[in-house]
């Protein structure tokens, strides 16, 4: 091990044997923390290469269970999202695709700092469960054409240990290794293609473009050299994704979207990634035919019927689909007001994300309880105008205290300007 470290420190390249060496001496716990900290360090200052990168990839993937996903009848499509605030991009996605007859079998984590997750957002549903079997899983997705489960830990559990080293030792933003933590756990779950959400912006690893869309190409390297269809869309950040920021209250906007009713940087971003996974699945010759026919499913109730039926078959009521007042709501609300005519410049999702925590609706440690009925909903975004006086965003709370620490969050989440300000571009580029 000390050689390893030595020569990544002297900016040399590993060899699949020694990358394989430290993957499998760390899960068996022969090789102790501080030296692959260490050799973390080195790898954040001198990088790694392509080949290093999916050999660590693959490493990594085999380092447990892999699912064999082969009972299922279909090209399995599986989406992952690099992570950001306002994202229930999933909840949509995998109904819209599920509907067109595209196997969804999904695995989803929950929510870490100022993050969400999608098993979290899932359990406003009353009576919902992702504790569920491989067998359940896989039957679920043959008879309701989708199921989302928490992942295993038995799926790439050097992952699992080195993205919590790495989280201690400031050693999480490296392309390479993030690049190899993500594909790690999305080939280890069987799909037989990935469509990749590529975040880009304030709320998201990747501060930049140029950034967003190094790690983008890393990652649909990795994915086809291990013989899985892949592709990344980049998109914003740089504001939270729709307007509903809070667990139940993601919920609620995932179903007005789903109903037609939703914001349309959430319709546009879940049609975009949607028409990849259908095309992929060889439902439609081209993303443009994939696109119409989703759109169809938006508006005839197709798509929104099958939320109902996956919720249905996961533990909760197919009636709160249809009426939601059934999920979780805050007995309390804040309001932030323009002081003066003004135009919203920005966003910073990140402290959006923080004033949900504030809230209550995000975990500091793994083992915090979340409040899912707060939140925050921001009726105005960039480049949309406030009169003075008028509801720049809502919070929704439990706790007067908690709220009155949350506005003053999220006013310094926002900046102004008197002039006009264009709108962000949602969807930055696709890398194929
Ligand atoms: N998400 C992951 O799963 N791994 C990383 O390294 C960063 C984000």
């Amino acid at each position: 091990m000390v050689d390893l470290i030595r020569k990544k420190r002297d900016g040399q390249k590993l060899s699949k044997e020694e990358i394989d060496f430290f993957i499998n001496g760390y899960v068996k716990g022969e090789i102790p923390d501080y030296q692959v900290s260490a050799l973390m360090m080195a790898i954040f200052f001198k990088g790694m290469d392509d080949e290093e990168t999916g050999q660590l990839t693959q490493a990594m993937l085999h380092s447990g269970e892999v699912l064999d996903l082969s009972a299922i009848k279909g090209f399995k499509v599986d989406k992952h999202s690099t992570g950001g605030v306002g994202d229930k991009t999933s909840l949509v996605l995998a109904p819209m695709v599920a509907s067109l007859g595209v196997p969804v079998a999904k695995m989803s984590g929950r929510g870490l700092g100022h993050t969400g997750g999608t098993i979290d957002k899932l359990e406003s549903f009353p009576g919902f469960s992702t504790a569920i079997t491989n067998e359940q899983f896989i039957h679920n997705v043959n008879t309701v054409g989708i199921s989302i489960m928490g992942q295993t830990k038995d799926l790439a559990p050097a992952d699992k240990l080195l993205y919590a080293l790495r989280d201690v030792t400031a050693t999480v933003d490296n392309m390479s290794l993030i690049a190899s933590s993500i594909m790690s756990k999305k080939l280890a779950a069987g799909a037989d293609g990935i469509v990749l959400d590529v975040k880009s912006g304030s709320g998201a690893f990747m501060k930049n473009d140029k950034d967003a869309f190094e790690l983008a190409e890393k990652m649909v390297a990795i994915g086809k050299h291990a013989g899985v269809k892949t592709m990344a869309v980049v998109s914003d950040m740089d504001q939270p994704l729709g307007r509903a920021v809070g667990n139940a209250m993601e919920v609620k906007e995932a179903i007005d979207t789903l109903n037609g009713k939703g914001p349309e940087d959430l319709r546009e971003l879940c049609l975009t990634l949607g028409s990849h996974m259908v095309t992929f699945a060889g439902k439609a010759s081209s993303t443009e035919e994939a696109r119409k026919m989703l759109e169809e499913n938006l508006s005839n109730n197709k798509a929104l019927d099958k939320l109902a039926d996956f919720i249905g078959a996961q533990g909760g009521k197919r009636e709160d689909v249809y009426d939601p007042s059934n999920l979780p709501k805050a007995s309390k609300t804040l309001e932030f007001t323009a002081d003066k005519d003004c135009y919203v410049s920005s966003i910073m999702s990140e402290e959006v994300g923080i004033s949900s925590l504030l809230l209550g609706g995000g975990r500091r440690s793994k083992e915090d309880i979340i409040d899912l009925s707060v939140g925050i909903y921001l009726s105005k975004k960039v480049g949309e105008k406030c009169s003075k006086g008028e509801t720049v965003a809502t919070l929704y709370g439990n706790d007067d205290a908690k709220l009155s620490d949350a506005l003053e969050r999220l006013k310094g989440a926002y900046t102004f300007s008197d002039q006009e300000v264009s709108k962000n571009r949602l969807i930055k580029g696709i890398v194929e």
